[in-house]
């Protein structure tokens, strides 16, 4: 209901400023510290709401319920876990960012570890809740909206501190998941997003709006980048690759490389269809014939998969001057893969 959405609304809020406030005890000198070295002084934790929850077990709980909030809200809200003996903090001894919907409301967390002794997985989040469903949910969509729909381009990075240090280095319309892939509904909250409504009739690419995906050179990232792939044709975005040669995510390029090279990295960006084959055709020796036959077997469904008539036999061309084959023999493979 409206008055059940409304007191969730109130507990995050409560929430998001009982962490902001912690942030500044002696306990959290090792949350501050991690900020820090990795080029978030003051100014930008406050502009991004980063706070941090305490050790204990109780201190959120108590807090929401000194502010008069009822455990069974405290259950729905997500922002604490049930053990036998009743409800405890969710979220203990990490740094949290405060997840907002697009009108700028708190409706989760991400958490990150901070201690070598804590078991837990390194990013925790809020689960689903009736204020949070991760499959939609884009991490900076509240300060990425306006330059989104302005320049018709969508960033998308891998995490928290990503998102933070692209806005911080002037690419503003950056937005991360959370904890989860890029996904079809996503998909359609940055269509709606950048007025992309038109329906099955618009061809990829006609537009004008462009989805430019980062990844970690990482194994997961690879994986993201092959995820996305699969979801390109849903998008009437044009759709690109921007990663590191080196493999640094954005926030460890703009700790070591400074702002410029974030910009620089989203410059670099190529046609996903190029950076799936290209990743493709490098397991491959292209020296010998035997290296080459076998990246075409590889590349040739990658090709086979793309379903626009115009872009599938431009990427052909393109993959046979790759392979530095004639554009016959891969246009069979092509077809023959299909
Ligand atoms: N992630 C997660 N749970 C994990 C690991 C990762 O939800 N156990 C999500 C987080 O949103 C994270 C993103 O996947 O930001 C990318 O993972 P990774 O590259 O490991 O995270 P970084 O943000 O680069 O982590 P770090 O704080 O170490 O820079
Ligand atoms: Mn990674
Ligand atoms: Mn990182
Ligand atoms: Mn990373
Ligand atoms: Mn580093």
């Amino acid at each position: 209901t409206a008055g059940q959405r409304k007191r969730l609304l109130d507990a995050h809020r409560v929430a998001a400023e009982f962490f902001v406030a912690q942030l500044a005890t002696p306990e959290a000198k090792t949350g501050r510290d991690f900020l820090m070295e990795r080029g978030f002084g003051r100014e930008a934790a406050a502009q991004f709401g980063v706070g941090y929850a305490p050790q204990g077990w109780q201190a959120l709980t108590d807090h929401l319920r000194r502010n008069g909030f009822t455990d069974a809200e405290l259950r729905t809200s997500g922002l604490v876990s049930e053990g036998s003996r009743g409800v405890y903090d969710r979220f203990r001894g990490r740094l949290v960012w405060p997840i907002r919907d697009v009108t700028g409301e708190v409706i989760g967390f991400g958490a990150r570890r901070l201690y070598e002794d804590d078991q837990g997985p390194k990013y925790l989040n809020t689960p689903e809740t009736p204020l949070y469903k991760k499959a939609q949910v884009l991490y900076g969509l509240d300060l990425a909206k306006g330059t989104i729909r302005s320049e018709r381009t969508v960033v998308v990075v891998e995490g928290y501190t990503d998102v933070m240090a692209c806005h911080l280095a002037g690419v503003t319309n950056a937005v991360a998941t959370c904890g989860t892939a890029f996904g079809e509904d996503h998909v359609k909250v940055v269509r709606r997003l950048m007025g992309d409504t038109g329906g099955a009739q618009l061809k990829i690419g006609s537009t004008g709006s462009k989805v430019i995906f980062t990844f970690d050179g990482d194994e997961a990232g690879q994986n993201a980048a092959l995820k996305a792939f699969s979801l390109d044709q849903q998008f009437l975005a044009q759709t690109f690759v921007a990663v590191d040669a080196d493999g640094q995510d954005p926030c460890e390029i703009r700790q070591h490389r400074g702002d410029e090279a974030v910009r620089a990295l989203m410059e670099s960006r190529v046609p996903l269809f190029e950076f799936v084959l290209k990743t493709t055709l490098a397991t491959h020796d292209l020296n010998t014939i035997e290296g080459r036959v076998a990246a075409l077997r590889a590349a040739a469904p990658v090709v086979a998969g793309i379903r626009d008539r115009v872009l599938q036999p431009e990427y052909a061309r393109r993959l046979a001057g790759w392979l530095g084959m004639d554009v016959q023999p891969v246009r069979d493979a092509v077809s023959a893969a299909a």
